[in-house]
C-alpha cells in the first residue's frame, strides 16, 4: 500500500515553525510516541502527518481519532475494538483503531480529557503491546506508533491528578510545542495569500487580486485565537464575498456575524475595575452604576513602547468600528463619537484613508 506524499501544503517561513519542522524530522525516525501540544488551529494534525510521512512506517496505515467527540464506551470499542455482542448494538466483531494501525501510525488527537479507565488502557496497551477487545478476553497484539494531541497544559492536569501522570510520561518521549499565529506574524501573509489562491481557483476565478492595504493590516493586527484555522475560514470568506476577477480583496470579514442588527445579548458578569482601597472615593457607586470598559491589556508587560502601544489600541478601535459600520466613514465616525472630518484625518495618519 503506497500513500500519497501530501506534505507539501505546510506553509510558513517563521523562525519558530522552521524549529518545529526542524524537530519534528529528527524525532520522526525513531518509533517513540510523540506528544504534540498547541492552541487549536495551530496545525497538531499536519505535524503527526508529517511525523509519520517522515518515518518508516510511511507507506503503512495512518489512523486518527479525535478522543473528546466520543463517549468513555464508544471511544473504549473504538480504540480497542468490541467482540460480537460485547453490549446492546454490537453487531458482529469490530476492529479498534489499535488494530488498524497495526504496522503503522495512531494519532490520538484532544486527549486530555479522556476517562481513567481509557488511560489505564492506554498505559498497557503502550506498555506491553497489547490488549483485549471490549467483550474479549483473548489478547491482540498491535505496534503501533503512537502519536498525541492535546491542547491543555497537560503536566499541569497531571499535578491536579486529572490526568495520569504515568501515562503522561509514555506519551511524552519528546514533546513538540506548536506556536500560535501570533507569536508567528511572518507566517500569515504567506498564509493568507496561499488560502486565497486556493480559493480562488475553486471559485473558477483565472487569478487572485491581492489584498489591498487595510485587508493587509487587518490581517496582520487581529490576534488570531483560532489560529491558522481560523485565518483559512476568514480568508475564504473574504475571497468568496468580495472577490472578483482580478479585484483586490480591500477588506476582510473577520467577523461573520458582525451585522448592525445582531441581537443584542446581555452581559451577565460585569467587569468591575478594581479600585485600590486606599484610593480616595470620589462618588458613591451602587450596583446600578454603569461600569467603565477597559479597554487596555489586562497584563501588560513593561517595559512597552508607549508610542507604538497606544498606536496599535488607536488601529485595533479603528478597524472594529469601520468593520461595524459597514465601511461607511460617516457611520464609523458616528461609533467612535468623531466628526467625519476627525475621523478621515485619523485614518489618513495611519494610511487607512485610501481604501476605507
Ligand atoms: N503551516 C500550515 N500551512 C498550511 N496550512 C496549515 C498549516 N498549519 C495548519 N494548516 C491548516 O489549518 C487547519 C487547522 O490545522 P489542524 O492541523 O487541523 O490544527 P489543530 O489540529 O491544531 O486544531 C487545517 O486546515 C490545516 O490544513
Ligand atoms: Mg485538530
Amino acid at each position: 500500500m503506497s500513500k500519497q506524499f501530501q506534505q507539501d501544503n505546510l506553509i510558513g517561513q517563521s523562525n519558530a515553525l522552521l524549529e518545529v519542522l526542524e524537530h519534528v524530522s529528527k524525532v520522526a525516525p525513531l518509533s517513540k510516541p510523540v506528544l504534540i501540544i498547541g492552541e487549536r488551529g495551530t496545525g497538531k494534525e499536519l505535524i503527526a502527518e508529517r511525523l509519520h510521512y517522515l518515518s518508516a512506517r510511511w507507506d503503512q496505515s495512518f489512523i486518527k481519532l479525535n478522543c473528546s467527540s466520543l463517549s468513555e464506551n464508544l471511544l473504549e470499542s473504538e480504540l480497542f475494538g468490541h467482540e460480537s455482542g460485547a453490549f446492546t448494538g454490537a453487531k458482529g466483531k469490530h476492529e479498534g483503531r489499535f488494530e488498524r494501525a497495526d504496522g503503522g501510525t495512531l494519532f490520538l488527537d484532544e486527549l486530555a480529557n479522556t476517562s481513567g479507565l481509557i488511560q489505564e488502557k492506554l498505559l498497557r496497551v503502550i506498555e506491553y503491546g497489547e490488549f483485549e477487545r471490549v467483550g474479549g478476553s483473548k489478547t491482540v497484539q498491535s505496534d503501533v506508533r503512537l502519536i498525541c494531541a492535546a491542547n491543555e497544559d497537560l503536566p499541569a492536569l497531571a499535578d491536579n491528578g486529572e490526568f495520569r501522570a504515568d501515562l503522561l510520561d509514555r506519551l511524552a518521549f519528546d514533546v513538540i510545542t506548536l506556536p500560535p499565529l501570533r507569536s508567528r506574524t511572518e507566517d500569515i501573509m504567506p498564509l493568507a495569500e496561499h488560502f486565497a489562491v486556493s480559493m480562488a481557483r475553486q471559485l473558477g476565478l483565472e487569478y487572485f487580486g491581492g489584498f489591498g492595504a487595510i485587508a493587509k493590516e487587518q490581517l496582520m493586527m487581529h490576534d488570531w485565537p483560532g489560529n491558522i484555522r481560523e485565518l483559512k475560514n476568514v480568508v475564504e470568506r473574504s475571497v468568496y464575498r468580495e472577490g472578483s476577477e482580478g479585484q483586490e480583496i480591500d477588506h476582510i470579514i473577520l467577523d461573520p456575524f458582525a451585522s448592525p442588527y445582531r441581537p443584542k445579548t446581555r452581559v451577565k458578569t460585569l467587569e468591575r475595575q478594581l479600585q485600590p482601597k486606599d484610593a480616595p472615593v470620589a462618588t458613591e457607586t451602587t450596583d446600578d452604576t454603569p461600569q467603565q470598559v477597559s479597554l487596555t491589556h489586562s497584563s501588560i508587560e513593561f517595559p512597552i513602547d508607549f508610542k507604538e502601544y497606544t498606536e496599535n489600541a488607536e488601529i485595533d478601535l479603528l478597524q472594529r468600528a469601520l468593520a461595524e459600520g459597514q465601511y461607511n466613514q460617516k457611520k464609523t465616525a458616528d461609533l467612535l463619537g468623531l466628526s467625519y472630518h476627525q475621523l478621515r484625518g485619523i485614518l489618513k495618519k495611519y494610511n487607512l484613508l485610501d481604501k476605507s
